[in-house]
């Protein structure tokens, strides 16, 4: 096992009705910015929800803060915490509003201009300034309510770029899984397909002896696979509810990443084809994925076979077991409504693993993976075999 340090300062509040602890969570006396998405959470109630827990306290709000974030829209609030002096940030939403948030935290107080925080990809540790903010989750998915990265969408450019570090990690989120009630359908899929994803990018690489994490990381997955299909019949079952909650963040908390490798090529890829074409986050996975796994064979056969004799139960040689473990990955993320080509998105695919190819080379992104052995022809025939 490789040596780690597992620091995570979020402090959890999960289930039915724990937005009522809002007022014991927020710093007394503090002036909040309540930030929130397109206005789902006037919809369900969860926006009155949260006014009527703040009582007492001065909430300004901003509104406006769209799926994939936009680093334009985030500067605004940015103006707003400095001119009206906030000093703690309520994020109501999804993955988009939390990461939304941990970038207007940081940037409130960088001496510099703030999109190098994305450029130059700038980590905010301990003792960094940034303007504390606590979460809401509406959207069970990402992690990032346990987590201390952030992904943000530079408009003028069209690129999506993460960054993070330990001072991003929110004071507190409350979860409680009654919010998916008012989720679509859609985006319930999107939230079991990513979540699964975040699993397979820390646990798909090569045999190692990370026995407990590769065993919670297969928990994970197969508890996914239990409720994922019928979470997004009955959102309002709360077993299934809870459980699909409590999964999304666990798969990235940063648990069963400690003391093993991890990969992520397959969301630095899917990053681009959102930014591109503003296909939703876990769908571009989808397509990506299961080529990644077959561009990379060699390297993650091993893995693959554990994965398939574990997860799905298949017998046979090494090599068969890791190719039907594929075949089987994509079968469940068709039963998850997700499409996995390409060509079932656009019909401008032509130049665009030149394109992706050609900007991770002018980022120096040209040796990615677990065995950094991704390189810019391997994740060409990644792109290409996606059309
Ligand atoms: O904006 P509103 O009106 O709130 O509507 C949202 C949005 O349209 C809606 N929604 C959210 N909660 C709802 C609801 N609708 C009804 N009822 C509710 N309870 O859902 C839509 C999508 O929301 P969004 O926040 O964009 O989705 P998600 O949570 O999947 O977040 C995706 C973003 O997170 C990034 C992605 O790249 C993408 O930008 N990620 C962040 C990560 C991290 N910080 O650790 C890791 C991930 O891999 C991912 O990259
Ligand atoms: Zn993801």
């Amino acid at each position: 096992m490789l040596n780690f340090e597992l620091y995570n300062p979020t402090h959890l509040i999960f289930g039915k009705g724990q937005i009522e602890k809002l007022p014991t969570l927020v710093p007394q006396g503090a002036k909040i910015l309540l930030a929130y998405g397109g206005g789902s959470i006037f919809k369900n109630g969860i926006h009155e929800q949260t006014i009527n827990n703040l009582k007492g306290f001065d909430v300004v709000e901003f509104g406006g803060i769209e799926p994939n974030p936009r680093f334009e829209t985030l500067m605004k609030a940015v103006a707003i915490i400095k001119d009206q002096n906030i000093d703690f940030i309520l994020a109501v939403g999804g993955g988009s509003v939390i990461d939304g948030v941990k970038f207007i935290s940081a940037a409130v107080h960088f001496e510099g201009n703030p999109i190098d925080i994305l450029k130059k990809r700038i980590m905010f540790t301990e003792g960094a300034k940034v303007v504390p903010f606590g979460t809401i989750l509406t959207l069970p998915a990402t992690g990032t309510e346990m987590n201390s990265g952030a992904v943000i969408t530079i408009e003028a450019t069209q690129e999506k770029l993460d960054f993070g570090g330990s001072a991003m990690y929110p004071k507190f989120s409350i979860c409680d899984p009654t919010v998916i009630a008012s989720l679509p359908k859609r985006q319930i899929q999107n939230g079991v397909v990513d979540a699964y994803i975040h699993v397979l990018e820390q646990y798909l690489t090569y045999p190692h002896d990370g026995y407990l994490q590769d065993r919670i990381a297969e928990s994970i997955l197969q508890t996914l696979i239990q409720v994922g299909p019928e979470v997004v019949e009955k959102p309002t079952d709360y077993a299934l509810a809870s459980n699909f909650m409590w999964s999304c963040t666990m798969a990235l908390n940063g648990l069963i990443q400690k003391g093993v490798p991890s990969d992520w090529a397959t969301h630095m890829i899917g990053h681009e084809l959102t930014a591109l074409y503003e296909i939703d986050h876990a769908r571009t996975l989808a397509v990506v994925g299961p080529n990644l796994f077959r561009v990379m064979f060699e390297t993650k056969k091993g893995k693959l076979a554990q994965y398939g004799k574990r997860i799905f139960n298949l017998t046979g040689s090494e090599d068969e077991i890791a190719n039907e473990a594929i075949n089987k990955t994509v079968e469940f993320y068709h039963t998850m409504g997700m499409q996995t080509k390409l060509s079932d998105y656009t019909n401008e695919f032509d130049h665009t693993a030149d394109f992706i190819v050609n900007r991770f080379e002018e980022r120096g992104w040209t040796a990615l993976g677990e065995k950094q052995n991704i390189t810019l022809e391997k994740l060409k025939s990644i792109v290409e075999m996606s059309y």
